[in-house]
């Protein structure tokens, strides 16, 4: 039995649905893609893989080496010489995934607020993006995978066969983002967290849209929990 704070998750007839090779979750930062891909793809068996540690495993690399982040140049190079590898957690310490750049474990590192910080610009290059999303195609070519990101759905892999994409209040998103902290023990003011949250949906706006043929999923109110029954649910009628 699957299991989410506590709520357990019953396993229904998987077999008897027609699971998509690909699965792509998008939307804004805070909207809990990442707890969602990795439910679902522990429920499926799929491989769980979130883009948003590439551009930020990038931008880790970007600030140790002290480049400008104004050298859109550099960068783009870098982004296809650094060697980025997401591989199944090597320490069980909550993780859901290891993340190695040139064979070191930054997995903790790309969350600190630095990077926080300056991730957006470094993803809104072109040049970077391009490669990025080369290396995301050539995961996803593998099938049998969680996808999530802003532009998966649109942009990544547009032939997918299920694309969802999360809508959830700005409110809702800095509320858990805020309750996530006191859990570990890190507090940040609800209006801080709130803002933060808004400043980088401004950023990432220029991928911020679903796929035309997205499946839109609100979630305020609901539960991971709920989510996934949501998703399971929708597999087995569709
Ligand atoms: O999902 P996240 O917070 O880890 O994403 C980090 C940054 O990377 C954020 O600014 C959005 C950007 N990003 C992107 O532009 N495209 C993706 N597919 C994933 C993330």
């Amino acid at each position: 039995m699957l299991e989410w704070g506590g709520e357990s998750i019953p396993y229904l007839f998987v077999s008897r649905m027609r699971i998509p090779a690909v699965i792509t979750i998008d939307g804004p930062a805070g909207a809990g893609k990442s707890t969602l891909g990795a439910l679902l793809a522990e429920y499926l068996g799929y491989l769980y893989f979130d883009t948003g540690v590439m551009y930020r495993a990038l931008t880790l690399v970007v600030l140790r080496a002290g480049l400008d982040l104004a050298a859109e140049e550099a960068l783009e190079t870098l982004a296809a010489q650094v060697h980025i590898l997401v591989v199944p957690p090597t320490v069980a310490d909550g993780r859901h995934y290891t993340v190695l750049v040139d064979d070191e474990d930054v997995t903790w590192a790309i969350r600190d607020p630095e990077i926080e910080r300056n991730v957006s610009q470094v993803a809104r290059y072109p040049g970077v993006r391009r490669e990025l999303i080369r290396q995301q195609r050539a995961i996803a070519q593998g099938g049998r995978v969680v996808m999530v990101g802003r532009d998966i759905g649109t942009i990544v892999m547009p032939d997918a066969e299920l694309k969802l994409f999360l809508e959830t209040s700005l409110d809702e998103r800095a509320r858990r983002r805020t309750d996530e902290r006191h859990s570990t023990g890190t507090t940040l003011p609800l209006p801080v967290v709130r803002a933060d949250l808004a400043r980088r949906d401004n950023l990432d706006q220029h991928v911020l849209y679903p796929a035309s043929d997205a499946v839109i999923l609100h979630t305020d109110g609901m539960t991971p929990a709920d989510e996934l029954a949501w998703v399971i649910d929708y597999l087995q009628r569709r």
